[in-house]
């Protein structure tokens, strides 16, 4: 590599700090919430659906973009047009990854606490917790400290060791627990709503969510993937690099679900909770369980490092933006990006009871996000403007790049795209961001 901006040390150590961004708390605490707020099954299928018509080839066009230009979402664009407005696009991811690093930094905060709580079988209710002014800043303010120091460092050292090996064990504890949800009395019908689709059920609101939750899941939509993709060497093989992330993203959070739904309906739940979904379930299921507190508290743990290597990826895009474009020192501007973010990250959590103005804050109608600060953000961040971005981006590759030149790069290292780029072409200049935008459209309600 001709510079000094690093790279991974491997496509196994790429591939790994990928879906270690991928795979985070929008796998475990998102999606089965938004799976029980939208119906179930057909939403499931759905979601899987954009992932793999939307949410994969538009991976590739964002991993060939960061590697053709070896650069952060802004430079990138200004590489291949120089001083244009379309520098905007790389601008607004940059501002994606701390609008939702504002709120996904509270919820890390939450699963963070949770490792004590259930460590000293002090569980509780999940209001009492979250309604804790003091409680649930300080543990924002430790998860954002020890993103930071993480970051301080250097993405590439760190987060790949650890997420090789906390991801497996991550795993193992799933299968472990979907065997113990599904055992328990009433659980057939939890998974009756999880996998048996009912069509009446999708609404142009709907499709957006299952969009928005691709897109969150697969870290796309906002420059992650072409920063990621900097540090990748053009040995490397792409697509199947996409194909390895896009996969286990995908496996973990139907795994997640294949617990929570059997236990939810055991226990007599409301699937359509919200986000405290997961946080009222798991708990529950340890307290019954046989030696589920220590199971829980490994859980909790697990999880925390799972948000953990996406609160790193998430921080890492607006410095790496800085680094490279403002030319400021990695060691100072983080600390002044994590305490921008943790500020504006304070109304998100005190909106779970804490402070009433912001629990109550209701600007966007209800269809479209809950009526509390949070809520709000991880709809206005978290939902459109991942699908906007992606809108964007997906035209910026197809037209301005070029489809060709995307395709020539997702070549080198996966000389077998080469046969199949022609309708990748199609769908990345045509089908994408047909698709995304009518689903945009929609949320003024046109087609509902
Ligand atoms: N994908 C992560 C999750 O599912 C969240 C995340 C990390 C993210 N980095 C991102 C979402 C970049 C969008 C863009 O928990």
């Amino acid at each position: 590599m001709d510079n000094n901006r690093g790279q991974w040390s491997s496509k196994i150590g790429f591939v790994f700090a990928a879906a270690g961004s991928a795979i985070g708390l929008g796998n475990i605490w998102r999606f089965p919430y938004v799976v029980g707020e939208n119906g179930g099954a057909a939403f499931v299928l759905l979601y899987i659906l954009f992932v793999i018509l939307i949410g994969l080839p538009y991976m590739f066009a964002e991993l060939a973009l960061g590697r053709s230009s070896q650069k952060n979402p802004v430079g990138a664009i200004n590489s291949i047009k120089q001083d244009s407005l379309w520098k905007w696009v790389g601008g607004l991811g940059v501002l994606t990854g701390i609008g939702i690093l504002s709120f996904y930094g509270v919820i890390a905060g939450w699963t963070f606490g949770y490792i004590f709580k259930t460590a000293t079988g002090n569980l509780g209710e999940f209001g009492d917790f979250v309604s804790n002014p003091f409680i649930v800043l300080l543990l924002f303010a430790v998860f954002m400290f020890i993103t930071t120091m993480i970051v301080y460092g250097g993405v590439e050292r760190g987060i790949e060791r650890w997420s090789k090996i906390l991801m497996p064990i991550l795993f193992i504890l799933l299968v472990g627990l979907i065997i113990y949800a599904n055992t328990l009395e009433g659980s057939g019908e939890g998974l009756a709503f999880y996998l048996q689709p009912d069509f009446s059920k999708i609404t142009g609101r709907t499709m957006l969510a299952a969009l928005g939750q691709a897109f969150f899941s697969m870290s796309l939509g906002m420059g992650l993937m072409i920063t990621y993709g900097s540090y990748v060497s053009k040995k490397e093989n792409l697509i199947s690099s996409a194909f390895l992330i896009g996969l286990f993203d995908t496996l973990i959070a139907i795994m997640a679900g294949l617990i929570i739904f059997p236990a939810l309906f055991a226990m007599g739940e409301n699937p359509s909770a919200g986000p405290s979904l997961v946080f009222v379930i798991f708990p529950k299921l340890f307290t019954q369980m046989p030696g589920g507190l220590i199971v829980g508290t490994f859980f909790f743990l697990l999880l925390s490092v799972a948000a953990l290597t996406s609160t790193i990826s998430l921080l890492e895009v607006p410095v790496a933006y800085m680094v490279d474009e403002k030319k400021v020192k990695r060691k100072k501007i983080v600390w002044v990006v994590a305490l921008f973010t943790y500020i504006i990250g304070i109304p998100s959590a005190l909106s779970q009871g804490a402070s009433g103005f912001f629990t109550e804050f209701s600007i966007l109608p209800d269809r479209l996000s809950s009526p509390d600060f949070l809520g709000h953000m991880s709809f206005l961040w978290g939902d459109f403007s991942l699908a906007f971005g992606a809108f964007l981006l997906s035209i910026f590759v197809g037209w301005v790049w070029g489809g060709e030149n995307a395709a020539r790069e997702l070549e080198s290292g996966s000389p077998f795209f080469a046969r199949t780029k022609t309708i990748w072409i199609f769908m990345i200049r045509y089908f994408i961001p047909i698709v995304i935008f009518m689903i945009l459209l929609n949320l003024f309600g046109i087609f509902d």
